[in-house]
């Protein structure tokens, strides 16, 4: 990245180096949000577009020069992470349609409390962040989450499991691979209330109905050769448990994930896994990162698609 006060003089650098080394170029641009919304800096960024530049950034914010507003230097790890897509020669998803779920769902009691569970979107994450390397085009339907979406991905933000239904419903007809990394709730509040509820003293029973099962309702839609790949978080008997799981929703490979270790699961950043295929071939493997379990995934997804 360059921070500079004469923005002609990164055009030139820029376009100067994509010309002579036509190495892959991100730009990070950070400056005054003047200067940043200027009609001339704004040209030159799409000159740079058109000749294969990418830019990461600006991020909005509290600026140098002690004013507020869009021209903050983005978080370096956001810098790197898009470095990620660029270095990365082998593009074997290039042209592929992603959707990936990811995070949490929060299911309302009442407009403060929710029904949650533990998932971080760590695993959803590293999964659109290994997709995206690959050259596919990556759309992520989350719900609450611990992690930022990386940068260049699509973000639908959802709250509960009927409006990730929905989303993903919309979404089906411009996908190629479905992965689904949420932990969903499989159920919700059948009236949630519309002011706080007080407390009375008393027990409280709440009544809930079943959600609508999201990758479930993909694997019923195999049209166009779609891959369709769950998880299953299991606590035990996860092999087995995996291999019902798809079958009943129809999928191509499920990753079958222990869920109650301290280093696998909910929160952890590795995780311990399996891979189960539709003919219910499994793959151990040994605990590793969300990074490296994603790597391997998506490899195996690389090949179904190239069998389609
Ligand atoms: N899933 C989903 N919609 C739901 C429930 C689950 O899309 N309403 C997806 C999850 O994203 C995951 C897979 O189904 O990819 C398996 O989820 P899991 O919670 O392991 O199992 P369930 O199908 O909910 O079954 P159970 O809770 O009985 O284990």
């Amino acid at each position: 990245y360059y921070y500079s006060g004469r923005y002609q003089d990164v055009i030139d650098l820029a376009t100067t180096t994509l010309l002579a080394t036509r190495a892959p170029l991100l730009i990070a641009p950070a400056m005054n949000t003047n200067m940043y919304q200027h009609p001339a800096t704004q040209q030159n960024m799409a000159t740079l577009k058109t000749r294969g530049a990418v830019f990461v950034g600006p991020d909005s914010g509290r600026l140098a020069c002690r004013t507020v507003g869009p021209g903050r230097l983005i978080d370096p790890m956001t810098i790197l992470e898009a470095c990620v897509p660029l270095l990365r020669a082998e593009k074997d998803l290039a042209g592929k349609r992603v959707v990936i779920t990811s995070g949490a769902t929060h299911e309302p009691i009442d407009p403060v409390r929710y029904i949650g569970n533990r998932s971080s979107g760590k695993m959803g994450r590293a999964i659109a962040l290994e997709a995206l390397a690959r050259g596919a085009e990556v759309t992520v339907v989350s719900g609450p989450s611990e992690v930022a979406i990386p940068h260049n991905v699509k973000l639908v933000s959802i709250q509960t499991a009927t409006e990730m239904a929905e989303a993903v419903a919309s979404l089906m007809h411009e996908c190629d691979i479905f992965v689904a990394a949420a932990a969903v709730g499989d159920y919700r509040v059948d009236a949630p209330a519309a002011s706080k509820r007080k407390k009375s003293g008393k027990s409280l029973e709440l009544r809930l109905v079943e959600n609508p099962d999201v990758l479930a309702l993909a694997g019923s839609d195999r049209k166009n050769g779609k891959i369709i790949v769950g998880f299953a978080a299991e606590t035990d008997d996860l092999i087995k448990n995996a291999t019902a799981k798809v079958k009943q929703k129809n999928l191509d490979l499920i990753v079958a994930n222990q869920v109650n270790t301290p280093d696998s699961g909910f929160g952890s950043d590795t995780t311990t896994a399996a891979f189960v295929d539709s003919k219910g071939k499994v793959e151990e493997l040994p605990n590793m990162s969300k990074g490296d379990l994603a790597e391997m995934l998506m490899d195996r997804v690389a090949k179904l698609t190239g069998a389609r």
